[in-house]
């Protein structure tokens, strides 16, 4: 049986949450709203761990895992994106670091988890160029603040997610939809994850700084040439879109000639010394792979997803496919970059509909198996030699899950979004177990 002494004594084990989606108290203590405020304003008092982070820390601690990996909310201190200072948000970010210190646990901070300050999108988000001016400020304000006492960094949390899903396909806030607004969105955030590891670099000293890419072994339905092609053209899209100007190889333009056309109407995108930076590691987050074919209907990309369920394979309560040996295959393709040194896995995890037992267990074996079975194709890996140094999984507690409200339920503890009850579920005791050893 698979345990963490078995990836050597210095690799990092870790649990990742998000402040929009834990902490609550949305509109007190000074905060402004976020995008996601207005957007779905359906977060409510969430985890409620503004006023339970102690707690909630403790429960890291029972878990055993050595490392906690949280975000800071932007509104939260800078209420209007820019400008005034919240004071209270300041301390708020103060007392959960200290109480992490005191807890010995390693705090990584996330400077953008996805919580843009709705004053900012109101000036058009990250469509507009004074974006990365306001992302600037909030980062040399946190370097300032926290920079004495936090040494691990993590600039953006996925930022393929956030522009495609926001700004492109309108499912997540702020909502915008369309390829102009994306391909906007992409560059400014490209500037943002290199410009925020600069300022880390420079104000915080002997600072451990990475960011995180969202991937997905894109795999095509048949070996046709259109299937392949359609195949190439996500994969472009989905894992070489961040990664590769960050590299100081440009963006991949070659591979799909939309890009190329978006990137000839838009000098700024061949200004690629801004977009690089020599981050201390590459955080990779990855669910599922995706199976895909050509589809002539679907604009502009001209592919589809074929989905786990149509295609019988295993898959999580959120459709998303089980396949650990993608999960393998995806992070030996970034692994071949030569300019990424380290990587650590930020987020991994699974939705299963979980059942509470009359005397209030959780026997949730299905996420159990899914760990296990993507923890054993991570130690493969690091076997063979790729330079991996650490695992976050995804998530704590359940929470608020963006657009699916509190139905998708990531939690190794089980959350009761009305009492606050808190109950670890079988999987959280199985990390307990799984650290142990
Ligand atoms: C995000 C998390 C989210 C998780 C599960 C990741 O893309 O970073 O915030 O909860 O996926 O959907």
């Amino acid at each position: 049986m698979i345990k963490a002494s078995d990836f050597g004594k210095n690799f990092l084990w870790g649990v990742a949450v998000a402040a929009a989606q834990i902490e609550g108290a949305a509109d007190l203590y000074g905060k402004g709203p976020s995008i996601w405020d207005t957007f779905s304003k359906k977060a409510g008092n969430a985890c409620n761990f503004y006023h339970s982070f102690k707690e909630d820390i403790a429960l890291v601690k029972l878990l055993g895992f050595p490392l906690f990996r949280f975000s800071i909310s932007w509104p939260r201190l800078l209420p209007k994106g820019t400008g005034t200072v919240n004071e209270e948000g300041i301390r708020f970010y103060h007392e959960v670091i200290d109480e992490c210190l005191r807890q010995d646990i390693l705090p990584y901070v996330t400077l953008y988890h996805w919580d843009l300050p709705d004053a900012l999108e109101q000036e058009g988000g990250w469509t507009s160029f004074g974006i990365n001016n306001a992302f600037n400020e909030f980062v040399t304000l946190c370097a300032s603040e926290y920079g004495d006492k936090v040494t691990n960094w993590i600039i953006l949390n996925e930022p393929f997610g956030f522009t495609s899903l926001g700004y492109m396909l309108g499912i997540h806030a702020p909502g915008k939809t369309g390829v102009t607004n994306f391909f906007s969105a992409v560059h400014h955030a490209a500037i943002a994850q290199a410009d925020g590891g600069r300022i880390i670099r420079a104000e915080v000293g002997r600072a451990n700084i990475g960011t995180t890419f969202s991937c997905s072994e894109v795999i095509p339905y048949t070996q046709s040439d259109s299937d392949l092609l359609a195949a190439k053209r996500i994969d472009t899209l989905m894992n070489r879109l961040f990664v590769e100007p960050l590299m100081g190889m440009g963006y991949p333009t070659a591979d799909w000639e939309l890009l190329e056309k978006f990137a000839i109407s838009h000098s700024t995108w061949r200004h690629t010394s801004r977009l690089t930076f020599d981050f201390d590691f590459i955080g990779l987050q990855n669910y599922f792979p995706l199976t895909v074919k050509y589809n002539a209907f679907v604009p502009v990309i001209q592919a589809w997803e074929v989905k786990a369920k149509n295609r019988k394979k295993p898959h999580t309560a959120m459709g998303w496919e089980v396949n650990p040996n993608s999960f393998y295959n995806i992070i030996k393709q970034f692994a071949a970059y030569p300019g990424i040194k380290n990587l650590m896995i930020t987020e991994n995890g699974a939705y299963y509909k979980d059942i509470i037992s009359t005397d209030k267990h959780i026997h949730d074996t299905e996420r159990i198996a899914y760990f296990e079975s993507h923890l054993t194709a991570l130690l493969k890996l690091k076997n063979e030699g790729i330079n991996i140094s650490g695992y976050m999984a995804w998530t704590l507690m359940d929470n608020f899950e963006w657009a699916e409200g509190f139905q998708a339920r990531f939690g190794l503890v089980h959350n009761n979004f009305k009492t606050q009850e808190r109950i670890i579920k079988d999987s959280g005791y199985w990390f307990k177990d799984f650290l142990a050893r």
